[in-house]
């Protein structure tokens, strides 16, 4: 909620900002990502459910400070997806995955590294239109969405199911000249005059997902010849919605593997990403190992 208020009025602040960098009360306008990182940490540190916590936005994980009593749990999330959206008043998210861990004894990296099927919950905050809240643990997808009047998440989209196929994908085209085989033909097959596609891609993958998973269709951030693992990160970004859409029905793969199988080597990891409603995976997929990529 806190974050939520901030995004709605990212503008005003980026007007303040320009003109010095200080707000009205003078005090230094934080930069809305570092914000969103540090008001998770500060309102998630002494609930008591935490071990620690691992951030896109932080180069190493923190345990939860002695003066708060510690959980079993680890919470690792991306506290704003699609930040480069901010600034033109377009759709942002917070992305969240949670791991079981044994309380009792030293928490270590290793303990973070834990494939994406070990998820105990997982899910994501849409600032959009409106402020959605989606979550998994396991027993199906549940959207809730923000009543600002209230100030509460209400229950706005019980048991969400993505379509077995759909006819939107989303891609950031202007890697074509990067792709490698497999992307291009899967694109190309999609473009071709029997077939009936739609491209959207907002660039907020949070975004660009959640459009997916409710009407259907596939999203691909592939790795390519510039970046052989793509861009997004495995623990912040693919699990968590990995998690998320094989509840909903759906499918992630990195090409070569389900994203929730992949053992992660270290905290901030890329995975090559395909994700979606399940025929179009499977037929990116496919066509991916044809190629022998
Ligand atoms: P973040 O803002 O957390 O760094 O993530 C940005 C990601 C993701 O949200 C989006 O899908 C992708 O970057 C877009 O990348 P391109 O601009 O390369 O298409
Ligand atoms: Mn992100
Ligand atoms: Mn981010």
């Amino acid at each position: 909620k806190i974050i939520s208020r901030e995004v709605n009025k990212a503008g005003l602040i980026d007007i303040i900002g320009a003109a010095g960098g200080k707000n009205v009360h003078g005090e230094e306008v934080q930069k809305l990502d570092e914000f969103a990182n540090s008001v998770i940490i500060k309102t998630m540190e002494h609930g008591g459910h935490l071990a620690g916590m691992a951030s896109e936005e932080m180069d190493s994980f923190i345990k939860i400070d002695m003066q708060y009593p510690k959980g079993g749990y680890l919470l690792l999330f991306d506290p704003l997806d699609g930040s480069s959206n901010i600034d033109v008043n377009v759709s942002i998210g917070t992305i969240f995955s949670i791991l079981r861990f044994s309380a009792g004894r030293e928490l270590t990296e290793a303990d973070f590294l834990r494939p994406g099927a070990e998820q105990a919950a997982s899910g994501y905050i849409l600032y959009g239109t409106s402020t959605m809240f989606v979550y998994t643990t396991g027993h199906g997808v549940h959207g809730f969405t923000l009543d600002p009047s209230v100030g509460e998440f209400l229950l706005s989209h019980e048991n969400i199911t993505t379509p077995g196929h759909g006819k939107i994908y989303s891609i950031n085209e202007a890697n074509t000249k990067h792709w490698f085989t497999g992307t291009s033909k899967y694109i190309e097959r999609l473009k071709s005059p029997e077939k009936d596609y739609c491209a959207r891609y907002i660039g907020s993958l949070v975004s660009d997902f959640h459009r997916n998973l409710l009407k259907g269709g596939v999203f691909l951030y592939p790795g390519d010849k510039k970046s052989k693992n793509g861009k997004l990160r495995l623990l912040y970004e693919a699990n968590p919605l990995a998690f998320i859409v094989e509840q909903a029905g759906g499918a992630a793969s990195s090409g070569d593997k389900r994203i929730l199988d992949i053992i992660p080597q270290e905290l901030h990891q890329k995975t090559p990403l395909i994700i979606g409603s399940k025929k179009n995976v499977d037929e990116a997929v496919t066509l991916w190992k044809e190629e022998g990529i």
